[in-house]
């Protein structure tokens, strides 16, 4: 093994290594071609597989029995896992969807499902083109600069998942700060402190707001998805508060730097693909694979894990039972074998098998609504739209989990 596949393993233990595009693609494309399934050894982490072929990904996510979610569905520093073992045992810990596996996902999963089910997203589309309208006079109110990531697509997807949870607006500044905290929590400019240890802090307040808003829908129901998690049974029983409340947290968190982080990357990809840029505005009828190749390109979920449950052999390697494999999703989306020409941003390409929402089981829940939001936003914005061009240098979050640009300054020409 070269010194070089070595190190393009180790930064994918680096939140730092997510904020620079181009050595995180060339690392990626060296373990895809040198080691496609790599033993990594950092410093302050538990050893991990790197899995970064598109096929293998899909694989190891199609044999849930056998990779499960459980007990280590992300990608964090030792102490972290550490201090997360020991919520687990206290009774406090996170149990969302991607914590659980089996039988009880299934059932947990088909309770907030009927929320993303396209009759449900239809109602659901006047709320959002609302809230883009509001989106895109803002950015016209700005007078043709602004900091699209933190003044623009920051709150969008968070009003849109809120609003899902009927949640009051008066409260979506403090859910903003909670989420960015959550999964900003090993970059300098997010995190409530850079200790890996505290965002199980966030997790506390987060417990303490969810628990308020479940208390009050179980005594008031209402026609949101919250009333329907506080009140769902799972053979005859209620959810344990711990499910309810990791189960509201999924929904919030899940469902906001991601597809913020989509929406920015998308924007700055359109600024620097002038040629895609007018393609779009000349052909509306390209936005639905604009928004799967935006969502390709961006990859704003940098990968989740899953844990072997018994010996087994991927490509060849030796995994054992209770070996730890992150699949590397912005490897998989730009796998040469997959995709021609990965490394074009190109609105028109079909297919487009990216895997971004990931796969099986645990396919996003969201991504339906993530699409719609995303086509709903160039929809609204693109007949609005002059001209449009970068107006400083776009910063993105130091982060090995859900990434994306927290800078993107743009110049702009928007009709009010
Ligand atoms: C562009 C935006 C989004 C991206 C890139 C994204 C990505 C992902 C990924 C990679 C997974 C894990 C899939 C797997 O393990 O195979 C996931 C799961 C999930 N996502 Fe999303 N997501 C996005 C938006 C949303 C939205 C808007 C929601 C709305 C609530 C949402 C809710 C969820 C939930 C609840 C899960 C857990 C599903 C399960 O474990 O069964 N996501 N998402």
């Amino acid at each position: 093994m070269t010194n070089a596949v070595e190190a393009a393993g180790l930064m994918l233990a680096e939140p730092g290594t997510y904020t620079d595009n181009d050595r995180l693609h060339e690392g990626l494309s060296l373990l895809r071609r040198e080691s496609p399934v790599h033993r990594v050894e950092a410093a302050d982490y538990r050893p991990f597989w790197a899995v970064t072929r598109h096929a293998d990904i899909m694989e190891i996510e199609r044999d849930h029995e056998r990779f499960r979610n459980a007990p280590r569905p992300v990608l964090s520093p030792r102490a972290l896992d550490e201090r997360l073992e020991q919520m687990v045992a206290e009774g406090r810990a996170l149990r969302t969807l991607v914590h659980i596996d089996g039988r009880e996902h299934r059932l947990l999963r088909a309770i907030g499902a009927d929320w993303f089910r396209p009759s449900v997203m239809r109602r659901m589309e006047s709320r959002v083109r609302e809230l883009t309208r509001r989106s895109v006079d803002q950015m016209a109110a700005l007078g043709g600069e602004c900091d699209f990531a933190a003044q623009i697509s920051m709150d969008f997807p968070l009003y849109v998942i809120l609003s899902l949870l009927g949640m009051p607006e008066d409260d979506f500044g403090l859910m903003r700060a909670l989420t960015q905290e959550l999964f900003g929590n090993s970059d300098p400019d997010k995190a409530r402190d850079l200790d890996p240890a505290s965002a199980t802090l966030v997790i506390d307040d987060l417990f303490a707001y969810f628990g308020k808003l479940a208390a009050s829908r179980r005594a008031t129901p209402t026609e949101d998805i919250a009333s329907t998690i506080a009140n769902a049974q799972v053979d005859g029983e209620y959810l344990s508060d711990q499910d309810v409340l990791s189960y509201f947290i999924i929904v919030a968190t899940a469902g906001h730097d991601t597809t913020s982080g989509a929406l920015a990357g998308g924007i700055q990809a359109l600024a620097e693909h002038p040629e895609q840029l007018r393609r779009l505005k000349a052909d509306p009828s390209l936005i639905p694979t604009a928004v799967d190749e935006i969502i390709r390109w961006t990859t704003p979920v940098t990968s989740f894990m899953r844990n072997a449950a018994e010996d087994c052999t991927l490509r060849g390697v030796q995994i054992r039972a209770g070996d730890a494999l992150l699949l590397s999703y912005p490897s998989g989306n730009r796998d040469e074998d997959v995709f021609a020409d990965p490394f074009t941003f190109d609105v028109g390409r079909t297919p487009n098998k990216h895997l971004s929402f990931g796969f099986g089981v645990h396919y996003c829940l969201g991504a339906a609504l993530a699409k719609m939001e995303i086509a709903a936003f160039l929809q609204e914005l693109l007949p609005r739209l002059d001209s449009l061009e970068l107006a400083g240098e776009p910063a993105l979050a130091a982060t090995n989990f859900v990434g994306g640009l927290k800078r993107l300054p743009i110049r702009y020409s928007v009709t009010s």
